[in-house]
């Protein structure tokens, strides 16, 4: 009797903990890789010679488009809310206007551009969520020399409110960044992994002015190494916060694993940066990926693959953007 009463129990467990992961899965599975492959063969052909075309021209395009993906997925999830430009004389500003993105956000006239090709070659079928996931891969493989299959089939989302922007702040520390991925459903290693997304691109000076110059200018957060802090004084004096500077010191156009040598030996822009050696598990991680590239590749593509997958709309959910700027 009493292994029956266990069985069940066990059987039981079983059955919930499935469950679980098959709500967490669900959105991962209503994607699949070749989404368009019957209603619009080109689309990511297109995507890559669009962005291959902008990215080449100009680098620092790549680690735009791939902060726009970011940026959009981990608000109302994958569904190009970003993309919607506030609507001249409404009351609600959109998600472009919110202190992490304005003024700071770049790339938007390739994912439009790449949006008209598509819609010429097969209208009212891509959305512009998914112009997005494909082009964020294809940024990664220009600059970064790999890539990785993306499951599509998002739909746009009609909703942009500034309201709904709460993106993690470079002065967070550990706890916080830690918080924030794993309420949107990702890891922990997911996030030290996307943080090597800071091995390319550039900030205004004012996101770093709080580690340069505080107390009223006279010090520097002492966590940063000496010559590189002598160096981004340079770049970013006390008087001039309107300049910018490169995340990576050593190649700034190039998506690898110099990101986490950079953190080992402080020469990081944030203190969100830093913070990845405060705990024994992300140091962990910042050691192994500044070793192994491989390793730092892998996990860095599955964790696009999941950070893609946040919160999507699929099915009959949303809309097929005309424009990504405007909802139709
Ligand atoms: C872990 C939390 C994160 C924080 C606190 C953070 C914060 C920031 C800040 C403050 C900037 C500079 C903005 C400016 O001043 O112009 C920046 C730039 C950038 N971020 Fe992050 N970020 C985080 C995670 C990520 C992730 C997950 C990705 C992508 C997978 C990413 C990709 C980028 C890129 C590529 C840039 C450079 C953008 C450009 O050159 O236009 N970041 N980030
Ligand atoms: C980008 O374009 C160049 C020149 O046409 C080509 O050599 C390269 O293979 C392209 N890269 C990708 C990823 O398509
Ligand atoms: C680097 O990582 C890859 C992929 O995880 C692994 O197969 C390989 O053994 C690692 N190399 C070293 C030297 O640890």
């Amino acid at each position: 009797m009493y292994w029956v009463v266990t069985c069940f129990m066990k059987l039981c467990m079983l059955c919930m903990l499935l469950m679980i992961t098959m709500d967490t899965t669900e959105a991962q599975k209503q994607l699949k890789v070749g989404f368009y492959k019957t209603t619009c063969p080109a689309a990511e052909q297109i995507v890559r010679d669009t962005v291959n075309k902008s990215v080449t021209a100009n680098p620092g395009m790549a680690a735009g488009i791939l902060r726009l993906y970011f940026h959009d997925c981990f608000v109302r999830g994958c569904d190009a809310s970003l993309l919607l430009k506030t609507v001249p004389g409404s009351e609600t500003e959109s998600e472009q206007d919110a202190g992490a993105n304005a003024g700071t956000l770049r790339g938007f006239e390739i994912i439009d551009q790449t949006k008209a090709q598509i819609e010429a070659a097969c209208p009212n079928t891509v959305s512009c969520a998914d112009i997005l996931a494909f082009a964020a891969r294809d940024s990664t493989t220009i600059v970064g020399g790999f890539s990785y299959a993306i499951p599509s089939g998002r739909r746009d989302g009609t909703i942009s409110n500034i309201d709904d922007v709460e993106l993690p702040s470079p002065d967070s520390d550990l706890n916080t960044l830690k918080n924030t991925f794993v309420a949107k459903g990702l890891s922990v290693g997911d996030m030290v992994a996307l943080s090597g997304a800071h091995s390319i691109g550039r900030a205004g000076c004012n996101s770093v002015t709080s580690r340069l110059h505080f107390f009223n200018g006279d010090q520097t957060d002492p966590s940063l190494d000496p010559t590189y802090a002598a160096a981004l004084k340079k770049k970013c004096p006390k008087s001039g916060k309107s300049g910018t500077t490169n995340l990576d010191p050593v190649s700034a156009n190039r998506l690898d694993n110099q990101y986490y040598l950079n953190v080992k030996q402080h020469k990081v822009l944030f203190s969100s940066d830093q913070t990845l050696l405060d705990s024994k598990l992300t140091a962990t991680l910042v050691t192994k990926y500044s070793s192994n590239l491989t390793a730092w590749r892998n996990d860095f593509a599955a964790a696009m693959i999941r950070l893609g997958s946040l919160d999507v709309l699929t099915g009959n959910n949303g809309e097929i953007r005309n424009k990504c700027g405007v909802r139709n």
